[in-house]
Parts: C-alpha cells; sequence; structure tokens
C-alpha cells in the first residue's frame, strides 16, 4: 500500500518554507486555529487531479506576502518500497500542474493517480444531508472520481453542455443542428453520470448493509437517488432517443424558466432509515457524522477490496461530536483498514481513544 512520507511546502498558503514527515498508519496533525492544519491536508489533496478540496483559486494557494512567486509542494510517496517524487506547483502564478520524478508527461502522471485515491472529511460534511443538493451530488461524485479519474471530466463536459443550450436557447433564432449537436453530448454524458451514480449507490448500499449486520458501531440506512425524470424513466441511460426527446420537447418550458428542467444536474441524494424510512436530515449532527463516516468506511472497503486501490484518508477536525460509537467506527477506520490516514485537532487529549501507535506532529 502506498502512503506518503514527506511533504515540503513552499510559498504556499500561509507556508514560506516548511516540512513535515509522515508515517505509514494514523497521522494526527496538532495545532493552534489558524496554524496551517487544513492547509496542509488540503497540500495533499492537490497532489491529485483537480483544485483540491477546497476547489480554490490558484491565486489563494500562493502565500499572500510573495505574491509574484509560484507555490510548490513536494513530497514523497512510497509504493512498494519504490519512492515517486510528486510535485504539485503553480505556473505563472496561474495554472497548476503536477510532476512525478520530474516528469509532466501524462504517462507517469496517470501511473501515478493509479497507486492511490484521496477520501476526505471536512467539517461541513457532517450537515451533508440537511445541506444543498448540489453539495450531495459533489460528494457522490467525488466518491467515483476516486476509482474513476475521467469522471470529472465527464461532469465538467456535462455542465459546459448545458450552460451551452441554455445560451442558444436565449438566442431565439438558434440553428437546429447545432442545438440538437449540444442536446446528444447532453444525452450522452448525462447517461455517464447517471449509470454512474445508480451503480456506485447501489455498491455502497450493498456494503453498508453489511457493515450494519457485522459491526454494532453501525446504522441501517439506504441511500437514494431522487430524481423524477430517473425514477419515471427506469435506465433512462439505456434509452438516449428517449432522453434526446425529452431535451427536445421541454425547450420552450426550459427557455421559459431558465436552466434545463431533466437531468442528473436536477438530482439529489437522499439517505433512509432502512426499517421505517425516516429521512437521514432529521438525524443529529453526531448521528449525521456516523452516516458519514460509515459511507466513508464502505467507500475505503470497496477500494481496497474490489479494486486493490488504496486510500489516503484525510480527516479534519474529525473530533467533535464523538461519543463512544463514533469514536470505535473511527478507531476500526484507523486500524483496521491498513490505510494511511491524517487528522487534524487542538489538543493531543482528544485523540487518546486512538492507539498509541498514531504519529503526532505538532506544527504550532
Ligand atoms: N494564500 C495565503 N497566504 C497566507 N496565508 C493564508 C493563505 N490562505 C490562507 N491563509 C491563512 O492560513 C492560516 C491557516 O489556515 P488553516 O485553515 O489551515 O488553519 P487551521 O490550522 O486548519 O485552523 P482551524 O483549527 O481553525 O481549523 C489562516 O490564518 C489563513 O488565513
Ligand atoms: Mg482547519
Amino acid at each position: 500500500m502506498g502512503y506518503f512520507k514527506e511533504i515540503n511546502l513552499n510559498n504556499y498558503r500561509n507556508f514560506e518554507n516548511f516540512f513535515l514527515e509522515f508515517k505509514n498508519g494514523c497521522n494526527i496533525i496538532l495545532g493552534n486555529n489558524g496554524s496551517g492544519k487544513t492547509n496542509i491536508l488540503e497540500s495533499l489533496s492537490l497532489l491529485e487531479k483537480g483544485r483540491g478540496f477546497r476547489k480554490e483559486k490558484i491565486e489563494n494557494l500562493i502565500n499572500f506576502n510573495n505574491r509574484h512567486k509560484d507555490f510548490k509542494i513536494f513530497s514523497l510517496f512510497n509504493n512498494k518500497n519504490i519512492n515517486f517524487n510528486i510535485s504539485a506547483f503553480s505556473l505563472n502564478q496561474n495554472k497548476k500542474k503536477i510532476s512525478v520524478n520530474d516528469n509532466s508527461d501524462l504517462t507517469s502522471i496517470k501511473h501515478f493517480e493509479s497507486l492511490f485515491s484521496i477520501i476526505y472529511f471536512l467539517p461541513e460534511m457532517e450537515r451533508l444531508f440537511v445541506s444543498s443538493p448540489s453539495f450531495r451530488r459533489n460528494f457522490l461524485d467525488r466518491l467515483i472520481f476516486n476509482f474513476n479519474k475521467n469522471y470529472n471530466t465527464v461532469v465538467n463536459k456535462y455542465k459546459k453542455a448545458i450552460a451551452e443550450r441554455q445560451l442558444l436557447l436565449k438566442n431565439l433564432q438558434y440553428d437546429e443542428s447545432w442545438i440538437k449537436n449540444i442536446e446528444n453530448n447532453i444525452v450522452e454524458y448525462g447517461s455517464i453520470i447517471y449509470k454512474n451514480r445508480e451503480e456506485h449507490i447501489k455498491v455502497l448500499n450493498k456494503i453498508l448493509k453489511a457493515i450494519n449486520t457485522s459491526k454494532h458501531f453501525s446504522k441501517d440506512f439506504v441511500l437514494k437517488i431522487q430524481d423524477n425524470f430517473y425514477e419515471t424513466n427506469k435506465k433512462i441511460y439505456e434509452n438516449k432517443d428517449m432522453y434526446a426527446s425529452q431535451l427536445h420537447f421541454n425547450r420552450k418550458k426550459d427557455l421559459f424558466q431558465g436552466g434545463c428542467s431533466i437531468g442528473p444536474h436536477r438530482s439529489d441524494i437522499l439517505g433512509f432509515n432502512r426499517l421505517n424510512n425516516f429521512n437521514l436530515n432529521q438525524l443529529s449532527t453526531g448521528q449525521q457524522k456516523t452516516v458519514v463516516l460509515l459511507i466513508i468506511l464502505a467507500q475505503s472497503e470497496y477500494l481496497i477490496n474490489e479494486l486493490n486501490l488504496h486510500p489516503i484518508i484525510l480527516l479534519d477536525e474529525i473530533c467533535s461530536h464523538l461519543d463512544d460509537s463514533n469514536r470505535e467506527l473511527l478507531l476500526y477506520l484507523t486500524n483496521q483498514l491498513k490505510v494511511q490516514v491524517f487528522m487534524t485537532g487542538t489538543e493531543k487529549n482528544f485523540f487518546s481513544f486512538l492507539s498509541t501507535k498514531a504519529h503526532y506532529c505538532n506544527i504550532t
């Protein structure tokens, strides 16, 4: 299994030059508020494709005191005793690039991407089921991206096609073949998204059920996609003509209402208690945290057992709302999965329930 051995941050966020060593297993980053704990976790997330877990603009990743210099994140990643030098850096304070052993070619990067996946928990995820549908869609899409690294591109192309169609509709004298082409793209990408989400929810529900029967810290719930168009047209992703004709039919309505009234950008992902169909948004904050941690556990088990892909788990400010059962769940996540885990907190004694094997890094 792969793990990060060290990280060196240069002109990045609040760090001018900062070095930290990590252990395989559980790493706990301690520090006062504002000392840079979340920034360190974010820097690890930037070693993957994309803008990191805060989806931040490049200019904000660069140290405010030295805006005319690029930021650099250097890290050493160990996989089966082979070290990789991985860097993420800005180019001309603009684009983010990744290099693997000083190579930025696609093959090196793709190889590195195939070695690990980052799963993260951020404090705002405690409110997953009471936040917006788009927050939940992003949460699920992010889990799919863990093992399907092209999925993000599909989601972005889908969003772009939806915006293009809207622009064309506003321009009342649009060219029929042009809009048809855009709608076909929407159907193509939308179908991929529907199918991936449906399949992954099925996978997660199956593992969650198994966890529930074997672990007493679990909760019995199922995840479901809520979407009128998707629910009334079973397997819509296999009936692309029907999907396209619905888009065509809705043009007037969509122009009038703005946006596009059907498609995976309209879906919500809900959770229900299996026994009484109780919506998970009615759970307490601590209980919702249990649910999110269980989803993270199910996801990790899927990546490890089915895909042989070892996740790196980033848990930011994980220690609030932990009762005994949540602590046990967290202990299981950090000890049993044999993956590298990072947690942050302001005080060491919050973590006393973990084994003494945890590696503490005090950054204050
Ligand atoms: N581009 C930047 N340049 C300089 N400082 C920055 C930049 N971006 C963010 N900061 C600062 O970095 C500091 C650390 O932020 P971070 O969110 O990592 O703190 P933290 O240790 O996680 O704190 P908390 O315990 O409150 O969560 C903050 O004071 C923030 O304002
Ligand atoms: Mg923080």
